[in-house]
């Protein structure tokens, strides 16, 4: 990508630490900030005034091309950390609960993926509708096809993005077509970990679905993979819905609980994210916590499949990392506003607060932690890769005569949040450069 350093100026908010822990000092707000990137990082962030009195002071000003974004926001790019591929052509199927959901809507698309072909084209529609929606990273499953993860791949290297993904491991409880066994999906793995892993800006993770999935055998691989490739991810389901958990109970009896059939395998480490998480023991939240593993708290699944209400409060007490997902087509939004939005509503029938900033910190930093990214993306600080989005005030009228009538930074956000979507990403960049402009005609955005 060709480099340009660019000073940009706009309202500009980010998070360095979980409001939970730090309160008021978690975020850091510039009204009329500037936001300096060099060479595809950030070099500097600041009050314009301040930063271009300094660029002055050292007649360096003349270098940077400056673009302004008054009264806008500038935020970092949003981090979904759990979204399945191939699962938007049947997002918001209609009537099921998990288990029959996967049988009735997901398996049946699943297939589809062999033909790589067909996965490409999927990836190109994906990846376009991720960053119009100010997602610029993603944890992403494909299927069982290694040809999926091969199509995913070259679509997100191409767009220089930061995307982790994988190959679905599944050898039982599953229909044939869909079914690997312990050795091919361990073979297939190891090629796919060696082709992609660490190249350019894109990681691999181990993707065994969930436990009743994969036979003991299948989960042994897993760990296999893991000591071979230490720093690979591991990405499954956890814990998602009570029918779920009382058929793993009766195919690992041995397994103290859910997470004790990973834990078991040496699946739980710093790098594995576990999805959903809603119907967790104190012990499993206490061993997720030692071990260093995440949960990705999917909203708008966990309401549209019926799963339960997530308990963010007994994550933050246990210091479980958490982040967000959109769990993408059982969740039924790109958007992780929709998505924060969501989560704002679960709180509320737990009778918690879940503040703007919550929010905005679970869909940017929260997210990067959950994926062991602290300091790579996330948020503003120096060296960070300049992956970020522009938030339009303006999006509709509506929203503008709403936002009218608010006060505090706050009150704003969550306004923002709460009737937020797709319409309020006006810009997205990826290592500094504009990569989606809402306002351009659809084809024109696309790479
Ligand atoms: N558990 C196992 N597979 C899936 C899936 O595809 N979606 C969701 N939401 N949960 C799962
Ligand atoms: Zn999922």
């Amino acid at each position: 990508m060709k480099s340009v350093n660019t000073i940009f100026c706009a309202d500009i908010l980010d998070f360095i630490d979980d409001p939970a822990v730090a309160g008021d000092k978690a975020h850091r707000y510039f009204k009329q900030g500037a936001l300096v990137v060099e060479n595809g990082r950030v070099a500097k962030l600041g009050y314009e005034k301040d930063i271009m009195a300094e660029l002055s002071s050292q007649d360096t000003l003349a270098q940077y091309h400056v673009r302004r974004y008054d009264n806008q926001i500038i935020m970092p790019g949003m981090i979904d950390t759990h979204i399945h591929l191939p699962q938007i052509e049947m997002i918001g199927a209609y009537g099921e609960q998990l288990l029959t959901w996967l049988t009735e809507y997901a398996f049946p698309t699943e297939e589809k993926f062999s033909d790589e072909e067909y996965a490409s084209g999927i990836s190109n529609i994906f990846l376009d509708e991720l960053l119009k929606n100010g997602t610029t990273t993603a944890l992403v499953f494909c299927t069982v096809h290694p040809q999926s993860v091969n199509a995913f791949f070259t679509a997100a290297q191409q767009r220089h993005l930061r995307m982790i993904a994988g190959k679905v491991m599944m050898d039982t409880n599953c229909p044939d077509e869909l079914s690997d066994t312990p050795s091919s999906s361990y073979q297939d793995s190891k090629l796919l970990i060696e082709k992609w892993h660490n190249t350019d800006r894109l990681h691999y993770a181990v993707t065994p679905r969930f436990a009743p999935t994969s036979s003991p055998e299948q989960l042994v691989q897993c760990q296999k993979l893991l000591e071979e490739y230490p720093d690979v991810y591991l990405h499954t389901h956890l814990a998602e819905n009570h029918n779920e958990c009382e058929w793993v109970k009766s195919l690992y009896p041995e397994a103290t609980d859910y997470l004790g059939v990973y834990e078991n395998s040496g699946l739980v480490r710093k790098r594995s994210v576990f999805a959903h998480g809603i119907h967790l023991s104190e012990r499993e939240l206490d061993c997720l916590a030692h071990h260093q593993g995440a949960i990705s708290h999917c909203p708008t699944s966990n309401l549209f499949l019926g799963s339960g209400l997530f308990n963010l409060k007994a994550c933050e007490q246990h210091k479980v990392n958490v982040g967000m997902g959109t769990d993408v087509g059982a969740g039924t939004s790109f958007s992780l506003l929709q998505t924060a939005s969501e989560a704002y509503k679960i709180q509320q029938l737990r009778d918690e607060k879940f503040s703007a900033f919550k929010g905005l910190y679970l869909a940017t930093l929260g997210g990067a932690r959950a994926l062991d990214l602290e300091g790579t993306i996330g948020n503003f600080n120096q060296g960070c890769e300049a992956d970020f989005i522009v938030i339009d005030n303006n999006a509709t009228p509506f929203l503008n005569f709403r936002l009218s009538h608010t006060k505090t930074l706050h009150e704003k956000l969550f306004t923002l949040m709460m009737l937020g979507d797709d319409r309020c990403i006006k810009e997205t960049f990826i290592l500094g450069q504009s990569v989606y402009q809402r306002d351009l005609p659809c084809d024109s955005n696309q790479v």
